[in-house]
């Protein structure tokens, strides 16, 4: 039986402290199954992964090993294409080192990046003169395939966008972006931060190389966890990030073999609790379901929208909920972003972000210096976004101009 919305925040503690969480895009809320795997592996196995032959570091390993099976079961990839990470930013910068571009190559991406998918192709251009192109994008926030193709040329190697807008919540068209880049022969790479756990992903319907996410929000994992999803053919072209202990088969006095992927990530003690804890999130949001979470987001999300007709409200991005995951990012006229938002934690205790949300060249697109933004999770209620919609009414109401 899939879990309800009442047994799934039975077993969210962060949600008895009464605060109405809509902060899902920056982080969600762990649940006790997740924080009891963790707490498993600290009191009965506690050991170091890869190394020596114990009961202990056996068990370790294979509870570490068994996390890629499970993210590679959430996006439809083998095992053997999944690298773990600390966050998407560590996954997007893998691609851009690992991949050696040259003076002369071109990446393309877009205005609407999270800046994690913006600064490691700006410090390709800077340091290796890499050609990087950022295509423009209407004020409705989706991207226009036809805008990427036009930006191919013959010195294209990649194109890096997002899926789901963090700032805007804009679900943009990758299939068709994945087939054009498939087409011309060109790597694709998709930040799915805002994507894996809350809807559907089938990295080979995308025709995507590579895919980046975190572990600790769409899949209610633990923060410090993401991972790489890469092509097999992908995977062994890249060389990782770091180097040192746990990732060889030979070393010499100047020389090294390295193991092959994707242990290759795994250099140094990795961060051993929060891959098992992510390996037991990924099996409660398979649990859930993940089409039932983007169903539950959908409902929600709509909800939400209706702030769109109050006076004093801008909503940003599509008006439907077809093109838009569960973000809502809005400013009332006549008052502070950062004004909104403790207002509605001191009103109701309704955590939600403010600000530029990482992605500065997007408020310069909507001529804005930040939004505020709620973003919802299967587990949220529809009474609580009845609590945010009419709190804000009353903001909007007494302050708004
Ligand atoms: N990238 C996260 C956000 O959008 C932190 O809030």
């Amino acid at each position: 039986m899939a879990k309800s919305v009442e047994e799934v925040r039975a077993e969210i503690p962060f949600l008895r402290t009464g605060i109405i969480y809509l902060d899902n895009a920056a982080t969600t809320p762990t649940p006790q199954p997740v924080l009891d795997a963790m707490l498993e592996y600290f009191r009965e196995y506690g050991a170091n992964v890869g190394r020596g032959l114990h009961r202990a570091t056996r068990r370790a390993t294979e509870a570490f090993e068994a996390t890629r099976e499970r993210l590679a079961r959430v996006i439809n990839a083998k095992p053997d294409e999944i690298a773990y990470t600390k966050n998407t930013t560590e996954a997007i910068n893998i691609v851009a080192q690992g991949l050696k571009l040259r003076k002369g190559d071109k990446v393309v991406t877009t205005v609407l990046e999270h800046h994690s998918n913006l600064l490691p192709w700006q410090r390709l251009e800077r340091e290796r003169g890499v050609k990087l192109e950022l295509v423009r994008v209407p004020r409705e926030c989706l991207i226009d395939p036809a805008a990427v193709e036009a930006a191919i040329d013959d010195k294209t190697r990649l194109i890096a966008t997002h899926h789901v807008s963090n700032a805007i919540g804009s679900i943009q068209p990758v299939e068709e972006i994945g087939k054009l880049a498939q087409d011309r022969g060109v790597l694709y790479l998709i930040d799915a931060a805002q994507a894996v756990g809350h809807m559907p992903i089938d990295v080979r319907k995308l025709g995507c190389d590579f895919l980046a996410a975190p572990g600790h929000k769409g899949l209610l994992g633990p923060q410090g966890t993401g991972f790489l999803y890469a092509r097999e053919d992908r995977l062994t072209g890249l060389e990782p990030l770091l180097v040192g202990g746990g990732i060889v088969e030979q070393v010499e006095e100047h020389t090294h073999d390295l193991v092959k992927p994707p242990q290759i990530f795994d250099a140094g003690t990795p961060n051993i609790p929060g891959i098992i804890g992510l390996g037991r999130a990924c099996e409660y949001v398979l649990e859930i379901g993940i089409e039932r979470i983007a169903e539950r987001e959908r409902k929600l999300t709509e909800q939400m929208l209706r702030i769109a007709d109050l006076e004093h409200i801008e909503v940003y991005g599509p008006r439907g909920t077809e093109q838009r995951g569960g973000v809502v990012s809005f400013n009332i006229s006549g008052l502070g972003h950062h004004d909104v938002a403790s207002m509605l934690d001191e009103l109701a205790q309704i955590a939600v972000r403010s600000g530029h949300h990482c992605a500065q060249p997007t408020m310069r697109l909507l001529g804005v210096e930040g939004t505020v933004r709620a973003s919802v999770h299967y587990y949220n209620l529809e009474g609580e976004i009845e609590r945010f919609t009419t709190t804000l009414e009353q903001i909007a109401r007494e302050f708004g101009d």
